[in-house]
Order: C-alpha cells, then structure tokens, then sequence
C-alpha cells in the first residue's frame, strides 16, 4: 500500500519522574495514521491514551521515540519551526466547560486562533468566516456575540470543534470529546465530526475509554493497556476477531449507555502476561493489518 501516511509514531516513550519514581505513562508505541483516515485509540483511564495525544502534539516533550507529521519529524523542531504545525494539528478536548475561557464571546473563541496564525486580518471577514463556521457545526450566526455559560455542553463541545477547525487543520487529536456529554448528543456530536471530516478532508486520532462509538467512527483502532499498543486491527476486524487477552476482556465490559455509569472505572480484570523475564511482547502482524502483542 503506497497511501499517504499522515502521522507516523515511532517507539514513543514519556515518562514522568515524581518523587523519585518513574511512571512510564507511554512506553514504546508505534503506530501511523493514514491521511484521511480516523485511527481510534482505547483503553482503560491511565493506560496513556492523553499522553499519546499530548506528544503528538508537542504540549509535552517526549522521553524517547520520533512523531513524523506529514514526512517531517516533528521531534527534531524547536518552537519556531514548530508554529505551522501548531496551526495544522489542532486539539478538540473532553471538556468543552474548562476547555473555553468564559469572558470570551463565541466570536472571539473561534477567532482567536485565526489571530494568533495571522489568518483574516480583517474584521468583517474573520466575522464572516467564523459566522460560516457556527453554521457548519449546527450553531447560528446570532450565538456569535454569545458566552459560554449560555450554552449547553453539547453546543459548547460544537463552539470547541469551531475553535479548532478555525485554522484549517488537517490532523485532529479528539481527546474523549463526546465522553463529558449527554448519551443523547453523543451520537449527533460524532456524526457532525464525520461529516467535517469529509468535508474538509480531515485525518483523527480519536481517543475514547469506551468502545462503543469508536467502532463506528474509527477505520483503524489501537487498544493501549499500561503504555504500550497491545492490539491494532482494523475497526471490524478488531470488534469481530480480537486476539489479545485484554482486547477481549476491554470488549466484554463495553458500558452500558448511562452517563452515571459512564463515570464508574469499568471492571476489566485483566494482567498482561509477561514473559519470565518480565519483557512484554512486541506487536507482531498476524494477518494482513492486524498486529498484535501477545505470546
Ligand atoms: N503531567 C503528568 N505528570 C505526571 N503523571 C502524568 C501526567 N500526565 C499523565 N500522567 C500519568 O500518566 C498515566 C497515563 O495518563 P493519561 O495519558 O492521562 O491516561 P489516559 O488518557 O489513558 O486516561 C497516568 O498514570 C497518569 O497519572
Ligand atoms: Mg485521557
């Protein structure tokens, strides 16, 4: 397959030092994302997945490993080279009340980032373009002079997707951006984002703690357990044929649709296997496309 490869991860590591211990929150994780394409990544809380996310998007330095971004290694790149990259990697977060500051009108939430990339200098024309955007993901042109708090989580979550479209990324990290919202708008929220997608030709890392959406949004998926990849398999064949131990006991315990029960650490008991030295197996491909980590 000669397809253009958008994101390409090579053995990333982070680890965090506190108080003298090493959390190895990422610990060697290779995977790539294809152009176009959504890659799901899941896997309980504190398996890493946010971590991952923050890499790729250069919020933390990394311990070890490369990100490639469209065939330039981004890890080599200090901040000023980095800035068209900041503009063509853009973030949606799982919080849509922390992650938009409250004294800001929609107008300015949107068009803040088209600011700081020097994108429309003029007034009349940012306003347009940011009025088009509000239209593009289900909000009007009168919430342009709106706050926050006047919205609803789910139309909050729709000024972020805004926020960060603003730009004209081409890469977008979604970070649990339907897991703070009601069961109800979970699924218009996640089609919106698809049919953004399409239309802007947009490439995702999707990151979710329960499987029940990303199947349906994801072409490809990653399963993280304690840092690493322990399974990759295309969205079906994942679902339909998971191999590795946890993958299947990850699936077995897919939430019920309640938000309460939504917040409540899901059960999966499970401890990976290690060989008796402790090495944790490498991903191997065991047919075409899907790699798994297992003895
Ligand atoms: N800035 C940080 N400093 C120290 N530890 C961190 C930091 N960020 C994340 N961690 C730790 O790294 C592990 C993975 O966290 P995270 O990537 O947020 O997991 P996930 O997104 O899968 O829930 C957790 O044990 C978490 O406590
Ligand atoms: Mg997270």
């Amino acid at each position: 397959m000669n397809e253009h490869i958008m994101v390409d991860v090579r053995n990333l590591k982070k680890h965090f030092t506190k108080g003298g211990e090493v959390l190895k929150a990422v610990d060697g994780v290779s995977f790539q994302i294809r152009k176009g394409e959504t890659f799901g990544l899941v896997g309980e809380s504190g398996s890493g997945k946010s971590t991952v996310g923050r890499c790729l998007i250069r919020l933390y330095d990394y311990t070890e490993g490369e990100v490639f971004f469209d065939g330039q290694n981004l890890s080599k790149l200090r901040d000023k080279q980095l800035k068209p990259f900041r503009r063509r990697i853009q973030t949606i977060f799982q919080d849509p009340y922390s992650s938009l500051n409250p004294s800001m009108s929609v107008l300015d939430l949107i068009g803040e980032p088209m600011d700081i990339h020097g994108i429309y200098k003029k007034a009349d024309e940012r306003k347009e373009f940011v009025a088009g955007l509000l239209e593009k993901v289900g909000l009007k042109r009168e919430h342009l002079y709106r706050y926050p708090h006047e919205f609803s989580g789910g139309q909050r979550q729709r000024i972020s997707i805004a926020r960060a479209l603003s730009v004209r990324p081409d890469f977008v990290v979604c970070d649990e951006p339907i897991s703070a919202l009601d069961v109800s708008v979970q699924a218009q929220v996640v089609n919106m984002l698809e049919d953004l997608q399409a239309e802007f030709g947009l490439t995702y890392l999707f990151i979710a703690h329960d499987l029940s959406m990303v199947r349906h949004i994801s072409d490809r998926i990653g399963v993280m357990y304690r840092g690493r990849l322990v399974e990759v398999a295309e969205s079906d064949e994942l679902y339909d044929n998971p191999l590795h131990p946890y993958t299947k006991a990850l699936l077995s315990s897919i939430p019920i649709p309640d938000p309460r029960a939504a917040n409540e650490k899901m059960a999966v008991k499970y401890e990976v296997p290690t060989a008796g030295d402790g090495v944790v197996p490498e991903l191997r491909e065991v047919s075409p496309g899907h790699f798994v980590a297992d003895h």
